[in-house]
């Protein structure tokens, strides 16, 4: 009898364990070549001895403030009906609870802790513009937001507690798709069957990556915090209608349908080949091929993509003079948490995007700032004067502001 092999992914494991040198239990390239965006994975202890840097209390409080995007779900067991919330929530909100069955979840949470933030250093062997955001969710005994899928990649890290998930992997595993079908009737998109093939209880420090599309569930066995790591993942609509949007406004008037070689029809209510051929290249005359039209409107879409607080210069804002004044006395400037740079290489130069603005910088300069949060004064002396200007045109629209000495930015009144 001949042995059947398997094809080599349906042999992959579905956990490993971490070590120092793999955080992912392998090398970032074969993850990236045998999980990412195709297959689950559970990796025990993937940040060993992971000690989270904010506490269920913080957590509250951050849902208590206003343009923090914080939602509490709850499941009344008796009558199985769901129940969201939406913050800015009251602290008086928090006392009366139930000790089982609800979660909160609150946003970008790297937006609004350094701490957490830090965490993203771990995922550099992803483009930092895939990131969409650090979700932290705290739940109670037994807390949960139902089985559903994402559409996006994320990585769910344990951070306190322990969750029991539940996932369905059966297109990893060569099996028929699952039905994605909704629940009808209810607050939250829970999916109408879940029929799970692996279970994991995750202690603090393992991390449940999960593709687009796989359905899963996680249950809190004890009070617990979850930080999800989300990707951001445009539809081809919202590509599409953004990039129009462009064309539409850089089009040329003057660029028409023409047809010059318009003759006699045989009947004049026809829309003949020659006229669709005439309609096509109008079409075509909207450039959509020139790679650095595409790229830099691509810079600019995906640097605001899911962008989802406002970023706008302190009221109180130093001149230009002002700043370069101060940068020379030892303050730096700091990026603010909501802006999201990123840099791509032009035919000539560089391209250096940061919340839809972009601005034509040599390579090393695009790649610099892109890279750096603060910038001191020695570093922003030695810039070209096109990316001092860029730098400036930033900070006016917000992006850096001036600190002094500690991480806070500051308007200078304190300075010592
Ligand atoms: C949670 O943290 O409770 C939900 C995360 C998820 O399922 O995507
Ligand atoms: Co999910």
């Amino acid at each position: 009898m001949t042995k059947k092999t398997l094809p080599r992914a349906a042999s992959l494991p579905f956990e490993v364990d971490a070590t120092r040198d793999h955080p992912l239990g392998m090398p970032a390239e074969r993850f990236l070549r045998d999980y990412w965006h195709k297959r689950p994975l559970l990796i025990r202890n993937a940040f060993p001895g992971f000690e989270t840097p904010v506490q269920p209390e913080d957590l509250a409080g951050l849902a208590c403030e206003d343009g923090v995007l914080a939602r509490m779900i709850s499941l009344d067991r008796a009558t199985g009906a769901w129940d969201v919330r939406t913050g800015p929530f009251q602290e008086e909100d928090f006392p009366g609870l139930p000790d089982h069955d609800w979660t909160l979840l609150v946003q970008d949470v790297d937006k609004w802790d350094a701490d957490v933030r830090a965490l993203l250093e771990q995922f550099r062997f992803l483009p930092r513009w895939r990131v969409d955001d650090i979700m932290i969710s705290f739940a109670a005994t037994g807390g949960s937001v139902g089985a559903h899928v994402d559409h996006y990649d994320v990585f769910l890290l344990q951070a306190q507690g322990e969750r029991r998930w539940a996932i369905d992997a059966r297109v990893a595993m060569g099996q028929p798709a699952p039905d994605l079908g909704f629940l009808e009737d209810v607050a939250i998109k829970l999916l109408r069957t879940f029929q799970p093939t692996h279970e994991w209880v995750l202690s603090p420090g393992d991390m449940l990556y999960l593709p687009p599309l796989v359905p899963h569930h996680g249950v809190a066995e004890n009070p617990c915090l979850t930080f999800s790591v989300g990707m951001r993942a445009p539809s081809s609509a919202e590509l599409i209608g953004d990039y129009l949007d462009t064309l539409i406004a850089e089009a040329d008037e003057a660029v028409r349908y023409h047809d010059e070689d318009l003759t006699v029809p045989q009947d004049p209510n026809e829309i003949d080949a020659r006229a669709m051929a005439r309609a096509v290249e109008a079409l075509n005359a909207l450039r959509m091929n020139d790679p650095d039209l595409v790229g830099d409107w691509f810079g600019r879409f995906i640097t605001t993509y899911r962008a989802s607080g406002d970023v706008m210069p302190p009221p109180d804002a130093p001149s230009r003079i002002e700043m370069e004044w101060d940068l020379q006395r030892g303050a730096h400037l700091l990026r603010h948490p909501f802006s999201r740079f990123a840099w791509r290489r032009r035919s000539k130069g560089a391209t250096l995007f940061c919340n839809g603005v972009d601005y034509v910088l040599p390579v090393r300069e695009a790649q610099q700032l892109a890279g750096l949060e603060s910038l001191d004064g020695a570093t922003y002396g030695a810039l070209s004067e096109d990316a001092r200007d860029a730098v400036m045109g930033l900070a006016a629209q917000g992006h850096y502001q001036l600190a002094f000495g500690d991480d806070d930015p500051d308007t200078g009144d304190e300075e010592a």
